[in-house]
């Protein structure tokens, strides 16, 4: 990264930490909320090998915006499905604020159907909440994105590997974040490296 780009990063991370204190006083003081961020400069350095013209990213979950935001200055054609419409929210003001072209949805990154089904009949899903799919409103199916970014609560890993099993492409690059171990770099189902 240019040193442009490093300080237009630097600024997007340092406005998505105030946003995340302030969430997590007026927010998550009072109430259980699925959102906690991922280590953006981490995220930053497991995208970075990933980018390239005309690729396309997707954020599962995105929250706040920070890393579709991230995805979107590294040059990739970056959208973001949240579930919590208050988040969109902030998440499009973000992208205002800071220039981007980042897409945000208000939605499930669940595919339109999707059930999980485990061989070990334990179909729970953690805290992924449902509601109506957002790739419609994105317009783009999950086999049109070349990278997809999740942080998954402990538990949730097998069914985000099994719609990408579903939907997916093989060579679609899946990062997913964890909280002690790096991010994961998953292809076709298997972790090709952590960074
Ligand atoms: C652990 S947070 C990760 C936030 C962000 N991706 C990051 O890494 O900083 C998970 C997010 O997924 C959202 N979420 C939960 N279920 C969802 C679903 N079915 N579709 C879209 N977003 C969902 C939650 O509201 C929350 O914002």
């Amino acid at each position: 990264m240019d040193e442009a780009l490093t300080a237009r990063m630097k600024a997007l991370c340092d406005e998505g930490w105030e946003v995340w204190d302030r969430f997590a006083l007026e927010v998550r003081q009072h109430e259980f909320h699925p959102f906690v961020a991922a280590d953006y400069e981490a995220v930053l350095e497991a995208l970075l090998p990933h980018r390239g013209p005309g690729r396309k990213f997707l954020e599962w979950g995105s929250a706040t915006g920070v890393i579709t935001i991230m995805a979107d200055f590294l040059g990739f054609d970056a959208y973001g499905i949240e579930l919590d419409p208050d988040l969109v929210t902030t998440a499009r003001a973000l992208a205002a604020k800071f220039d981007s072209g980042a897409q945000f949805a208000s939605g499930s990154f669940l595919p339109a159907g999707y059930q999980f089904h485990p061989s070990d009949g334990d179909g729970r899903i953690g805290t992924i909440g449902s509601g109506p799919s957002g790739y419609l409103q994105i317009g783009h199916p999950l086999e049109d994105f070349d990278v997809v970014f999740t942080f998954p609560w402990g538990g949730e890993e097998a069914m985000m590997l099994d719609v990408m099993r579903c939907y997916g492409r093989p060579d679609t690059i899946l990062l997913m974040n964890t909280v002690n171990s790096g991010v994961k770099v998953y292809q076709a189902g298997q972790v090709v490296a952590t960074v």
